[in-house]
């Protein structure tokens, strides 16, 4: 199994390339599902989990060609609305077919996504939705079978939910008549999301605020271009590396519209940033203020940097707290972070930081994408040698994460 090796201690320097956003690129492959066809998407990062929803995309009958970023995805031929255990095990966003299935063949079988390493995750709201607008819902043998034709309908989500959003979009945009949603997902994937299905020819008001109007249409286009927004979690990641490490480095292809509430807790650590149209510059000396955080939902702080912010408050001068509003129970890095010598007291979904001067390199293990982030940039401040393993989980989430770190001077391996 693939182990990365850093020897810490060395800032950054240089330019390097955020990839297009791997929570905007997989309901928007999902959604060329909804109308057989063709269809181009520029930006698409190279990632297992973009590779995993192609492969499903080819097992219920389309065909998918990745290279250089683009991919051609041909849903003519899919017939099989099916998303079987294997796949959706392996990544919960499998789960972004069931409002496209609907739409497209008033059927899906999709296996009940599990917990997984943050806790629960339950799926309540996206079958709350669906049953709203029409659809017979049952489980047999541990997947969920969806019945019936969809009808617009007025739904309130009683908790901001991304994916819940994206799957009730992707099913009303094909119902019979209007569909509201309330308290909708801001996130910016999918406002991306909103684009593409307009782009396609839906009718979705109100994008980029927490009220969807959808007036259903019973034929689409069948084709269309499209390219995806820039991963504002990858950019933030590698803002949060920089700002620990100490040194200067621009991010291009980056929208800083979307980073906002980052780019304003990392100056308040004490760093310069400058953005303009499409890149950011940061300017670290590696001297960090404590800054306390909690994650919210879109324009919040968002909980997929929460791992990489407890990272950079370990080096801090000073004691802060990072606590976690949208999962209680993603903190599995804060145990792999203490190897490095971090001190963190963890209660429930607060974690308490103390700012040590040194961070000294372990072997440690990553558990999900993020938290694996949090190790890559401890070990980057960290002195000597560290050795991360199952390193797998970042793959899902970060294209050629050891190319682009190699390039700004980190002394980065994969072995
Ligand atoms: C998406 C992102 C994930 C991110 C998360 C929150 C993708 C592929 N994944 O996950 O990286 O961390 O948004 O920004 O885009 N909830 C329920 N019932 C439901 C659905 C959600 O109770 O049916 C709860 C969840 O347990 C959680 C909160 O709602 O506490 C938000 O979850 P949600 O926004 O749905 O996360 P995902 O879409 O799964």
């Amino acid at each position: 199994m693939d182990k990365i090796i850093i020897n810490g201690g060395k800032p950054l320097h240089g330019e390097v390339v955020i990839s297009g956003a791997k929570n905007a690129v997989l309901p928007i492959m999902t959604a060329c599902i909804i109308e057989p066809g063709q269809y181009t998407l520029n930006n698409v990062p190279n990632l297992r989990d973009t590779r995993t929803m192609g492969q499903l995309i080819e097992m219920i009958g389309g065909t998918v060609k990745f290279q250089n970023n683009t991919m051609i995805l041909d849903t003519l031929n899919c017939d099989k609305p099916i998303a079987p255990y294997e796949l959706v095990k392996t990544m919960r966003a499998s789960f972004y077919v069931l409002g496209p299935f609907m739409g497209r063949y008033k059927y899906a079988e999709v296996s009940l996504p599990g917990g997984c390493a943050w806790g629960p995750r339950p799926v309540d709201f996206h079958l709350k939705a669906l049953e709203a607008m029409g659809a017979k819902i049952s489980l047999e043998k541990g997947n969920l079978i969806s019945k019936g034709e969809l009808s617009g309908a007025d739904i309130n989500f009683e908790k901001v939910s991304v994916g819940a959003t994206g799957n009730t979009l992707m099913a009303a945009v094909k119902a019979n008549g209007y569909t509201n949603i309330k308290n909708a997902a801001c996130e910016p994937e999918i406002t991306d999301l909103v684009d593409f299905l307009n782009n396609l020819g839906s009718d979705i008001k109100g994008k980029g605020t927490k009220s969807l109007k959808i007036s259903g249409k019973s034929k689409l286009k069948n084709s269309l271009e499209f390219s995806i927004i820039p991963d504002r979690i990858e950019a933030g990641t590698f803002l949060i590396a920089v700002a620990l490490t100490g040194g200067e480095v621009t991010l291009k292809n980056v929208n800083y519209k979307h980073l906002e509430t980052l780019i304003s807790k990392l100056r308040d650590t004490g760093v310069r940033i400058e953005y303009d149209s499409s890149s950011i510059t940061i300017y670290s000396n590696g001297k960090i203020t404590p800054v306390d955080l909690k994650t919210a939902v879109y324009p919040g702080f968002p909980t997929d940097l929460q791992a990489q912010w407890i990272a950079l408050m370990c080096m801090a001068n000073g004691n802060s707290t990072v606590t976690d509003e949208i999962y209680h129970d993603r903190f599995t890095h804060v145990a792999e972070l203490k190897r490095f010598g971090a001190k963190i007291n963890l209660n429930d979904n607060v974690a308490s930081i103390k700012g040590v001067k040194k961070l000294i390199g372990a072997p440690v293990m990553s558990t999900d994408i993020r938290a694996s982030a949090s190790l890559i940039i401890a070990a980057l401040a960290a002195e000597n040698k560290s050795e991360i393993s199952r390193i797998y989980h970042i793959d899902r989430g970060y294209e050629k994460i050891e190319y682009k770190l190699k390039s700004l001077g980190a002394q980065i391996e994969r072995v």
